[in-house]
């Protein structure tokens, strides 16, 4: 397995110096032996998972500026632990509800010793809960307090509950395609951006919505 994701990480990423290449390989070691027993990850499709996801987050983890960021429902650690290997000098909280993912991105930490993270059990709903990082970050976050709104809507409650915490100034939101069909309002509220990330990969772009609050 760690062959597979050794030649594709090389295939992805040619550039990257190898102790942060091998970091990279270390975590999809992790990530994909615990997906055999538990649904950690998107697919267990080795070759998608490193050039879908880890190639649109080492994206974002170039985009972003700001020192320190909470991955919101990391899940499975992505896209936090990808911008913390990328990153070093930026501060990670990785922030999830669920015991499993906590407890797979406790591990996560520990073997890589990836000392600019801290890993939070935490539900983002919880009234009494602030972000205390200069920036917020969402890929694929879903609950069902939301599940049932229209993109416009579900991006106007998670900033709204963002915005209770007065430290968090920019958000990055990693998506598809609808966010190009947000409102002007929407746009020029949150001092919006969309960057295209061009994949070599697939035919289909996703995006990072920038916000300034
Ligand atoms: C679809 S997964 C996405 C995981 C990861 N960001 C990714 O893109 O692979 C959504 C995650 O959000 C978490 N989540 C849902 N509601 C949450 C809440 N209220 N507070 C914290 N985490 C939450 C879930 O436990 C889950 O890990």
């Amino acid at each position: 397995m760690a062959d597979k994701i050794a030649v594709t990480l090389n295939e992805v990423f040619p550039e990257l110096p190898s102790a942060k290449a091998n970091l990279i390989k270390n975590y999809l070691t992790l990530l994909f032996k615990w997906h055999e027993t538990g649904n950690i990850v998107s697919s267990s499709d080795q070759e998608y998972v490193i050039k879908r996801e880890i190639y649109d987050s080492s994206i974002l983890s170039k985009l972003v500026t700001g020192t320190s960021f909470t991955d919101i429902g990391s899940g499975g650690g992505l896209p936090g632990i990808i911008l913390a290997i990328l990153n070093p000098d930026k501060d990670v909280i990785l922030l999830d509800r669920k015991t499993t993912f906590i407890n797979f991105l406790e591990i996560v930490k520990s073997e890589l010793d990836l000392t600019n993270v801290i890993v939070k059990k935490q539900d983002f709903f919880d009234v009494k809960y602030t972000i205390d990082s200069e920036c917020a970050l969402f890929k694929n976050f879903s609950n069902k307090k939301i599940a049932k709104m229209g993109f416009e809507n579900k991006l106007n409650y998670l900033i709204k509950t963002v915005k209770k915490s007065k430290s968090v100034s920019k958000v990055y939101i990693l998506t598809g395609s609808p966010v190009l069909q947000l409102s002007k309002q929407v746009y020029e509220d949150y001092k919006m951006n969309a960057h295209k990330i061009t994949s070599p990969f697939f035919d289909t772009s996703r995006y990072i919505a920038e916000i300034h609050l």
